[in-house]
């Protein structure tokens, strides 16, 4: 058994327990809200981090499963409260939300700092709503669980599964090619996110919500349930329970996130085929724990890990069918050999304890090491002169001829000059030919949005093309699919390489080699940088301006100069 805590260890006694004139103002003011001294004499604080919203319907039924929380809570003996934080719906915020991520993690962090607050739960799924959360909470050091907003479910038209994003961008490619009528594109509008939840691809939002659980952040078999499925409910009350006892057994975040936990999350990101974007998050989640990470473990990783989880887009199934396949527990359960099966978790035991029990169900969504789904990896770090400190590339949702190709580039200065140009009629393109989007990176787009799946001409679209090499300094959507090479750093904006490739200049990609090289000669290079002027800062103010100025590039995760670093703060003084 765990030493544990007395009350008067509390963060919370500081506020509640001494005998001060401020006690007084705390105390009468939580008997306004009618509560007693019974509620929360000698109890936890559990902070509910909530990023329900009206505009996140990823997240519409957080507002219930705080009250799911709560009563798990009040179970254990603790004292709930429930504080709402920034929601970072994706569809609806512009230019991206990853402009906002950290700025989510700083509210999260400064939240549970200045409440009296004893341990965390933290309420989320939309896409940078996870890391968002964990980075705070990881800075603010307080015990704390993650209770994943869960995939929503599949989605049906005429019949057919439809999966998020994955099958939109699909039939908007029919759709630009004269195959879909207006009417059945509205058909398709309403029937491709049938409940709350999130996407249900493997997407950014199953991605990191899988590595969540696999750092040890969540209950076991958490990140897989459908929002809509009735252990959805009890996963969030048993939460509520359990970061009660990770209070009193203090049971931080850097307890748990280990550079062996952090491997654990990796090989179950290859396992998944997961999303792009969780490179960036997952390094910068490891550099908030204090660990060193960069994107060449995730190639070293992938090299040994296949893709076993047969959800979209690199598979052909959905979220859902992999929940009733065993969801994520059976997958690590099939991983085991892989896994550091001795790392803690919130629970309080290790990760092999937690999926002991665990089997796969149905072995065509679950595969097996010697039956994956593709043999290609999930991820490809490249290097070379047109980006040397590196880029992203997902092999397995690539055509492979693609994964070894030299091609003529065309390049475009911004996205509005790409997508003018890509519905031109008469653009001079073939499918051999690489298209380069510049500006689209931290600084550049600003805030690195999802523009890296640039579409393919409309030309080529017409003539039956559906995959052709694209390179940006974006990021791309992890239900996105196509040979899309991604995160280029250093980005173009700040004087990056890609900043001087000009249409018709040769690029050669050798993802096996893991090569991208500019056949352009250096003195041709240097004479090009010579001429190149900075742009303008994209803001004059505001939180833009301190993004701006404080931003990473995508190697170095795409945090604040200032929020990365470790070091204690000191707790608020109460007067
Ligand atoms: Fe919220 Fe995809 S839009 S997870």
């Amino acid at each position: 058994m765990p030493p544990r805590k007395k009350p008067e260890d509390l963060r919370s006694h500081r506020w509640l327990g001494v005998n001060t004139l401020r006690t007084f103002t705390h105390l009468s003011r939580l008997r306004q809200g009618g509560y007693d001294a019974k509620d929360w004499t000698d109890k936890p604080v559990i902070g509910i981090i909530n990023t329900w919203s009206d505009l996140n319907f990823c997240h519409t039924h957080l507002r219930a499963r705080a009250e799911d929380v709560k009563r798990g809570v009040w179970e254990a003996g603790g004292f709930p409260v429930e504080l709402p934080a920034l929601s970072l719906s994706e569809p609806f915020v512009k230019p991206s939300t990853m402009l906002y991520r950290n700025l989510l993690a700083m509210e999260t962090e400064e939240l549970l700092r200045s409440h009296p607050i004893d341990g965390a739960v933290l309420l989320g799924g939309c896409d940078k709503t996870t890391p968002g959360l964990i980075m705070g909470a990881i800075s603010m050091g307080v015990p704390a669980i993650y209770a994943p907003a869960g995939p929503q479910l599949r989605g049906n038209w005429h019949g057919q599964v439809l999966g998020s994003g994955t099958d939109a961008w699909k039939y908007w490619d029919e759709k630009r090619a004269g195959r879909i009528t207006d009417e059945e594109w509205a058909e398709i509008e309403g029937g491709i996110s049938r409940s709350f939840g999130t996407c249900m691809v493997m997407g950014t939002a199953a991605t990191m919500m899988a590595i969540s659980e696999a750092l040890g952040m969540t209950l076991p078999g958490a990140s897989s349930i459908p929002a809509a499925d009735s252990a959805h409910p009890r996963m969030c009350a048993a939460a509520g329970r359990r970061i009660v006892d990770m209070v009193w057994e203090d049971l931080t975040p850097k307890k748990i996130l280990t550079p062996a936990a952090f491997d654990n999350a990796i090989r179950v990101h290859m396992a998944m085929g997961g999303s792009t974007n969780a490179i960036i998050h997952v390094v910068a989640m490891a550099r908030r724990a204090g660990l060193p990470m960069d994107m060449n473990r995730f190639d070293e990783i992938s090299r040994e890990i296949p893709v076993l989880a047969n959800v979209r887009p690199s598979g052909s199934l959905l979220m859902e069918d992999f929940f009733y396949a065993g969801g994520l527990r059976a997958l690590m359960a099939e991983l085991k050999h892989k896994l550091d099966l001795s790392c803690l978790t919130v629970t309080g035991k290790t990760v092999g304890e937690n999926i002991k029990s665990a089997e796969v169900y149905l072995p065509d969504v679950i595969r097996s090491l010697n039956n994956p789904v593709s043999s290609a990896e999930a991820t490809a770090v490249l290097t070379g002169n047109l980006a040397p400190r590196g880029c992203v590339i997902k092999p397995s949702a690539a055509e492979p001829r693609l994964l070894r190709h030299r091609g003529p580039a065309i390049a475009f200065e911004d996205y509005n000059h790409m997508a003018r140009e890509v519905e031109r009629d008469d653009l001079e393109v073939t499918p051999d030919h690489i298209l380069v989007l510049k500006n689209g990176g931290p600084k550049g787009a600003p805030g690195m949005p999802e523009w890296g799946m640039l579409p393919i001409p409309k030309k080529l679209v017409k003539a039956g093309v559906r995959d052709m090499l694209r390179i940006s300094d974006a990021r791309m959507s992890g239900t996105s699919y196509g040979a899309c090479i991604l995160h280029v750093a250093p980005e173009s904006f700040v004087g990056g390489p890609l900043a001087f490739v000009q249409t018709g200049d040769e690029i050669e990609v050798d993802v096996p080699g893991r090569r991208i090289h500019l056949h352009v000669a250096d003195e041709e290079l240097a004479r090009r940088r010579a001429a190149w002027k900075a742009p303008e800062p994209r803001y004059p103010r505001g939180y833009g301006a301190m993004y701006s100025a404080h931003i990473g590039q995508a190697d170095e995760g795409c945090d604040f100069d200032f929020l990365a670093p470790l070091g204690a703060i000191p707790e608020p003084e109460i007067h």
